[in-house]
């Protein structure tokens, strides 16, 4: 049933560029444009929405955190993320104009069931995005978007995460296509970029040996550390993570902007250090202040393993290692640049000698609070 991988988590990374095109799959017309029938909450009811907030938990969370991004990009709609578990305990301000949309891998996780229906008690309509057919947050949220991953299996989530992007690009494309505003030539090209995305994926699954080659020389380290930024900043999380519940080291994600006010004062020598680095084309102004935060922990004595575009030479000279994915919309790089973070994850437990698919302390579902 692994299909000829030893633990499921490797088979359900390889299984991401299937999983990214079913999820996207009947919902991009011809035309190019979006037809999203299960989300049941009326057009006109999405015209009037003056604010989203979004709430998760975990990888759903990071994947939430990059939907904020994109939803205030394409829709200019103020959007927060919230962790769910945090949400309700501090009497957010919702109302009927506001959209809360609720990421769950399994439907069953209680802290986001509980931040949903404190949502719905204020009147706010609740759209879910899942990827358990039936289960309890679809049933009982306004609509529904599901995230076509199939089953997934290992407790560190991977395929889900991927699927639950795309999702939330459809909603934000939708909501930008519904409600007129910004609905350009770059939304049309990104729904472009985006039915051809599940290729750059599986180009990227197939570049992964020297990732793997490179977690195993890092087996007896404590720690490692993840920068990123803008959208980079939520993989960084979700790198950190996945490294934390896979090998049980101690993993922190850091927004690149924060360096100097503070977390700098960890480099030391060799310590790891991977960075997600942004498109040097559009937001170019990002990519020019990570080179020059790679420049300054390398001077501190970091091993640098930075991530990234085919072509980006001003990292090479600063790369201890350099990781490359395909050239892709800045916004869509979370698609492209968590690949290497899970396959870097799953070598360094395997490593480490640890359970891959069934991490000590951790469950798959989380139904308590
Ligand atoms: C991480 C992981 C967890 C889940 C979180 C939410 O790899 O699996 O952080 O993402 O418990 O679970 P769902 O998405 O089922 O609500």
């Amino acid at each position: 049933e692994k299909g000829g991988y030893d633990y499921f988590m490797l088979k359900e990374i390889a299984e991401q560029p299937k999983a990214v095109a079913d999820t996207l799959l009947g919902r991009i017309d011809g035309s190019g444009s979006l037809t999203l029938d299960e989300v049941r909450i009326p057009p006109r009811v999405l015209r009037e929405i003056d604010k989203v907030v979004i709430v998760a938990c975990g990888t759903a969370f990071h994947a939430g955190m990059i939907a904020k991004y994109a939803i205030e990009h394409w829709t200019r709609l103020p959007c927060e993320v919230e962790l769910a578990s945090e949400f309700r305990y501090r009497d957010p301000i919702l109302d009927a104009q506001t959209l809360v949309i609720a990421i769950s891998q399994s439907g069953e996780t209680m802290d986001t069931l509980m931040a949903l229906r404190h949502a719905r008690e204020q009147g706010s309509k609740v759209l879910a995005i899942c990827n358990t057919n039936g289960s309890t947050i679809p049933r009982e949220s306004d609509a529904v978007l599901y995230t076509h991953a199939g089953p997934e299996v290992a407790v560190a989530s991977t395929k889900a995460f991927l699927t639950q992007l795309v999702a939330c690009y459809l909603v934000a494309l939708y909501l930008g296509q519904t409600r007129g505003t910004k609905w350009g030539d770059e939304i049309r090209a990104v729904i472009r970029d985006l039915s051809s995305i599940s290729g750059a994926v599986e180009r990227v699954l197939g570049t992964m040996e020297p990732v793997r080659k490179l977690a195993r020389t890092l087996a007896s380290k404590d720690t490692v550390l993840f920068l990123g930024r803008h959208v980079g900043y939520p993989v960084a999380l979700e790198g950190a993570l996945k490294l934390k519940e896979l090998a049980y080291m101690h993993a922190e994600g850091f927004a690149a902007g924060e360096l100097k006010h503070g977390p700098i004062a960890l480099i030391e020598e060799d310590l790891p250090v991977v960075v997600v680095v942004p498109s040097p084309r559009g937001r170019s102004v990002l990519h020019d202040k990570i080179v020059s935060n790679i420049q300054e922990i390398r001077a501190r004595g970091a091993r640098t393993i930075v991530i990234a575009e085919e072509g980006d030479e001003a990292v090479v000279p600063y790369a201890d290692h350099l990781i490359r994915i395909p050239v892709t919309p800045t916004l869509l790089q979370p698609l492209v640049a968590t690949v290497p973070l899970q396959v870097f994850a799953c070598e360094l437990a395997t490593a480490r000698g640890n359970e891959v698919d069934q991490p000590r302390n951790l469950a798959k579902s989380v139904t308590v609070e």
